[in-house]
């Protein structure tokens, strides 16, 4: 049985991808500094606390644990604190990814499946946007997850070591037992916010960015993947890898764009209930159209969306909203 160290365990993504790993009979170890995660989430496995830049801390837990492969979830996710304090992101993103690499190349190469973003494309010139698009990003948080992309191909160049970088579109839902969920603070995700709005009308309306992008309803149309379908691929970026193959970036997301009005209706069907909202100025640096050309990831890794319709992606995200203690 293979054994995977999840840095970022206990977050979103992180925790999903932990349940799918102990489902399909790997050993799991959570390593995380639960500076954002929540220590109830890592339900799936060993617990080490510790920060991915402490890079003593992470030798002596590699010693311990001896894990087959590393899956990287460990970083700061908003684009705007990103602009506020770039330092807080190239600090956290940038040095935590180098001193993971730097312990693996001491203490020997192994598979390293990390989590990108489509934030390294910036503006993309069109969409569906392919790997082979121009990196741009347009903000420091996508400038950390580039330059991580870039640390990567020097250490495989310089010692060896595997990797796969999964450039996530709009991580979505939860999952689909109830177990684990989104519980960010504060949150900054469409789907979450337009769910506590239904939940709490009287006390929060959510806000929509802008209704004058050129899109049919002037809202900013993005893919929405099911963190479930982000967790499988994991799986198999981890086989890939493991299995001595190619070392490369890839995009995860449906290839489908939803735009924010068309969230908010699906909201309404998936609740029953009404949106509270209002439209707000447009936010520097959101481009209008982003949506994934997921090809590469079907081919390359055989991967398959089972839970990425909307309405799925609502009814679990909307479960797990109401289990919520505010
Ligand atoms: N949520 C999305 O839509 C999305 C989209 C693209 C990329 N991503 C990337 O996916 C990854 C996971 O995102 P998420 O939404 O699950 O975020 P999250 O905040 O829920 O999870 C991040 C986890 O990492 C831990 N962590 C942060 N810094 C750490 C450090 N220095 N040492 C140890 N642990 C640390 C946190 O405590 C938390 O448990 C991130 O790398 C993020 O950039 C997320």
């Amino acid at each position: 049985m293979a054994k995977i160290l999840v840095t970022g365990g206990a977050g979103f993504i992180g925790s999903h991808v932990c349940k799918y790993l102990a489902a399909h009979a790997y050993e799991v170890v959570v390593y995380d500094n639960l500076s954002t995660g929540h220590r109830e989430m890592v339900r799936w496995g060993a617990f080490e606390h510790g920060d991915v830049r402490d890079d003593a801390r992470l030798r002596s837990v590699l010693r311990k644990h001896k894990p087959d492969a590393l899956i990287h979830f460990a970083s700061s996710i908003s684009v705007g604190e990103s602009v506020q304090d770039p330092g807080a992101y190239y600090d956290n993103n940038v040095l935590g990814s180098l001193r993971i690499m730097q312990v693996l190349a001491q203490e020997g190469v192994r598979p390293l499946v990390a989590s990108g973003s489509a934030a390294v494309y910036g503006l993309p010139e069109s969409v569906p946007v392919a790997e082979t698009a121009r990196t741009a990003p347009i903000n420091p948080y996508g400038r950390t997850k580039l330059v991580m992309e870039w640390m990567l191909e020097d250490f495989a160049r310089a010692h060896g070591l595997p990797w796969m970088v999964l450039r996530y579109f709009n991580a979505a839902g939860a999952d689909p037992e109830g177990e684990t969920g989104e519980s960010h603070d504060p949150e900054t995700h469409l789907i979450p916010n337009v769910l506590k709005a239904v939940r709490f009308p009287k006390e929060r309306q959510v806000a929509l960015f802008g209704d004058d992008y050129p899109t049919a309803d002037g809202t900013c149309i993005r893919d929405y993947i099911h963190v479930m379908d982000l967790a499988s691929a994991h799986v198999l970026a981890c086989e890939h890898l493991l299995q001595g193959k190619a070392s490369q970036s890839v995009n995860l997301g449906t290839g489908h764009g939803f735009s924010v009005r068309e969230i908010v209706d699906a909201a309404e069907r998936v609740t029953g209930r009404k949106v509270p909202y209002v439209i707000k100025a447009r936010r520097d640096g959101d481009p209008a159209r982003l949506v994934a050309d997921p090809s590469k990831a079907r081919e390359l890794l055989g991967w398959q969306t089972r839970y990425s319709d909307i309405e799925t992606i609502l009814r679990t995200a909307w479960a797990w909203e109401q289990k919520k203690v505010q």
